[in-house]
């Protein structure tokens, strides 16, 4: 029970009527690495966005250690379950003032701030890149922005919605390695959706393939 993070009961969602996600029971433990695989349609953004406490299930229940969802604080929540959208907004400024923005909403000091910024921007490999204006950016570097700006916050789960589309194949590996090294740093656990199997298979210790809203298999293994 105490290494059980997250514990879904007899959740479903509906939009407008239509069914989009159906699962009777699922539980995803602390400090593992998650792939959850489907394709397009298959739920996966829906049931990140339920685990981020951004989405109201429609029924069912959400354990989060433990506790319901919904019945206490969901911004204590939020500081512990950071969510990387697959199509990442980033506010017009600097790329540093991006990364920075949690980090300032959470009060730390300056200094703090300052390194953190420099750490978040060295590991997704934009060093010297914090004055650039996000304007400039390509579409893999504003992806990688949203990773070391959701990094830098250190969060205890990080779920990162299609973390390595539109990457172009040299950063393929270096968002790999940052995923796996904090997930080892930190114990951080991580769910990420991809509809690229082998890619799953590669970064994670557990597997859940998806499919129209449907837990197809959920296996535990190494490849
Ligand atoms: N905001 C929305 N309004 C209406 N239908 C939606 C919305 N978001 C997703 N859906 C539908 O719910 C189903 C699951 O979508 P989604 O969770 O985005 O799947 P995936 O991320 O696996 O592609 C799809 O049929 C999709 O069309
Ligand atoms: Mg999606």
């Amino acid at each position: 029970m105490g290494n059980i993070l997250f514990d879904i009961k007899d959740l479903t969602h509906y939009y407008n009527g239509l069914k989009a996600l159906d699962i009777p029971s699922l539980q995803f433990e602390k400090g593992k690495v998650y792939s959850i695989v489907g394709p397009n349609g298959a739920g996966k953004t829906t049931l990140l966005h339920i685990l981020a406490f951004l989405l109201k299930p429609t029924s069912g229940v959400l354990l989060y250690e433990g506790n319901e969802v919904g019945r206490h604080d969901s911004r204590r929540l939020r500081m512990e379950v950071t969510l990387v959208e697959q199509n990442p907004y980033l506010f017009s400024t600097t790329v540093g003032a991006n990364v920075a923005y949690g980090l300032k909403l959470r009060g730390l000091d300056k200094e703090t701030i300052k390194k953190r910024v420099e750490e978040g921007l060295r590991a997704v490999g934009l060093t010297e890149m914090g004055n650039k204006s996000v304007r400039e950016l390509s579409g893999g570097e504003v992806k990688r922005v949203a990773l070391a700006r959701a990094f830098v916050l250190k969060p205890k789960v990080l779920l990162l919605d299609e973390p390595l589309a539109h990457v172009d194949v040299g950063h393929t590996k270096v968002i790999e390695g940052i995923i796996k090294g904090f997930n080892q740093l930190y114990g951080t656990t991580v769910m990420l959706t991809t509809h690229d199997l082998l890619q799953a298979t590669q970064l994670s210790d557990r597997l859940i393939s998806m499919r129209e809203g449907r837990i197809v298999t959920a296996k535990e293994g190494r490849w």
